[in-house]
């Protein structure tokens, strides 16, 4: 088939509008308000760098993989994570590893590297498929067909996930209560405020920041509570369950031999939670949205999670690359975190560019996985780029979900993991289709989301349809 005949028969999911011209001051705070998905107009998804002075002060986007390797690996040291982005996020995650930057950053990213090595996340493989099986079960205790919120089906899959593997005992808290709290965080300190905008000092309060500090306080107490039972029994000298709370509390810092800080034990567990737990379950909720559409590749996914995925090994899952392949190509279309950026210590140049000290260098995942000069039919759903030998013709910085260089995700290899192991549970034992009429539209707060929610009917699959003797019944059996 010609890649014409191809690319017509390819689905196109939605995107918000792009506007023509660029917008003015006032129309880009509104719009940052409403969604800041809507502020990047056409010019660039076809521009590889822009550099020059905006309202809001010295700005460049860089959309070309040579330009995010120089700021994000090569010449990292001279770009740091911008008061903007830094105001967004630190007030709830305090000063823990994604937050922290210079040596108090180098020290923690030192000490929590074992938490994530290859070994520690297969090592996490059984809790992640205790809890897809538990959900798969409470979904099947429903009406056959039941609508499912998608989003909030998947926020409370990878919040178990993460309790089981930080907190193995629990978090001592309903998880509803949990679940409600981190919603709430999201919708206050998720939001851009105009004021952190307009770079107005941090003594003036933020409306909904203001709304937020309820959550935080209950954060930090369920936290505090679960670090000092775990404390009393470790010193009560009791084995203590092998789980992320644990490796914390007996983290070093290999070259000082230090331990981690009580504040930094608490500003990482809140990190972990807030950071790994929404990214997750947008990645996966997409995955499903993307796949109701595409029932050609719902089906390759189906076949090869009967066939491949083996829930007595759940770790094993090199025979999964179709799984793997759709959970990437929703991560390129919608990536979870929308937006990186960072802001330029000294002077630099930036292919040939001049970017002056101050300038804030924004990289959007999203305009970077849908860049005309990078990609084949850019905003077309195709997993069949991650397949087939050309995953490795993709360059490395033109595929960034988890960010890349000394700063990349530090849960990545987890929640890849955690993904696919989720995804193949629930594809073996239910069909997802969209509730008809409902629109779909990507929204960003912290990550990005379907606007409004995603229902889906949530069938379970016939027998027939399961392709391989080895069928999710046999499996569980
Ligand atoms: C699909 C899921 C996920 C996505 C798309 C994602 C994405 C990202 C991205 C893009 C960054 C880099 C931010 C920047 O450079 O400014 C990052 C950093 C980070 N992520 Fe993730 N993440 C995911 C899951 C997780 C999980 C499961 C955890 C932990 C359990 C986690 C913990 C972190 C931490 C601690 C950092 C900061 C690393 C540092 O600055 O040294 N993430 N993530």
């Amino acid at each position: 088939m010609t890649r014409a005949a191809n690319a017509s028969r390819l689905f196109v999911p939605p995107f918000p509008p792009r506007a023509e011209k660029p917008r003015g001051a006032l129309s880009t705070i509104l719009t940052l308000r409403r969604n800041p998905l809507e502020i990047w107009g056409k010019a660039a998804f076809e521009q590889p760098f822009w550099v020059g002075r905006s309202s809001f002060g010295m700005r460049a986007m860089a959309h070309d993989p040579a330009a995010v390797r120089h700021v994000l690996l090569d010449n990292a040291a001279n770009y740091r994570k911008d008061e903007l982005q830094l105001r967004i996020l630190s007030p709830g995650l305090g000063d823990g590893v994604l937050t922290a930057e210079g040596e108090s950053w180098r020290a923690q990213r030192r000490a929590l590297a074992p938490l994530f090595s290859p070994r520690e996340v297969v090592g996490f493989a059984d809790s992640m498929q205790k809890v897809a099986a538990e959900a798969v079960a409470r979904l099947r205790r429903r009406r056959d067909g039941a609508v499912a919120e998608v989003g909030e089906v998947m926020a409370r899959i990878t919040l178990e996930v993460l309790e089981q593997t930080l907190f193995s005992q629990g978090l001592g808290q309903e998880p509803g209560a949990f679940q409600q709290a981190i919603t709430r965080y999201f919708d206050t300190f998720g939001r851009i405020d105009p004021l952190d905008l307009l770079g107005a000092p941090a003594f003036i309060p933020r409306i909904a920041r203001w709304r937020g500090r309820a959550t935080l306080k209950f954060f930090d107490e369920a936290v505090d509570a679960i670090i000092r039972s775990r404390r009393a029994m470790i010193e009560a000298g009791h084995e203590p369950p092998r789980d992320l709370l644990t490796l914390l509390l007996a983290a070093r810092d290999p070259e000082t031999g230090r331990g981690l800080p009580e504040a930094s034990i608490r500003a990482n567990i809140i990190t972990f939670i807030n950071a790994g737990h929404e990214t997750t379950a947008n990645a996966l909720t997409w995955t499903l949205y993307l796949l109701s559409q595409a029932p050609e590749w719902r089906k390759r996914a189906e076949v090869e999670a009967d066939a491949a995925f083996d829930p007595k090994r759940p770790g094993s899952l090199d025979g999964c690359p179709v799984l793997r392949a759709v959970l990437d190509e929703a991560m390129r279309l919608y990536p979870p975190v929308a937006l990186l950026s960072r802001e330029a210590i000294a002077d630099d140049a930036i292919l040939g560019a001049r970017v002056p000290a101050g300038t804030i260098v924004l990289i959007s995942p999203y305009v970077l996985h849908r860049h005309r000069d990078l990609w084949e039919n850019p905003d077309a759903y195709d997993p069949s780029r991650f397949l087939d030998g050309r995953r490795e013709r993709i360059d490395r910085f033109a595929y960034i979900p988890f960010g890349a260089g000394p700063r990349v995700c530090i849960g990545m290899a987890f929640a890849t993991q955690e993904a696919i192991i989720i995804l193949a549970n629930l594809l073996i034992a239910f069909r997802f289709d969209m509730v008809e009429g409902a629109p779909v539209m990507p929204r960003q707060r912290v990550t990005l989301r379907p606007q409004g929610g995603l229902r889906m009917y949530a069938r379970r699959r016939e027998l027939a349809q399961i392709s391989t003797a080895e069928n999710f019944f046999a499996k569980v059996r």
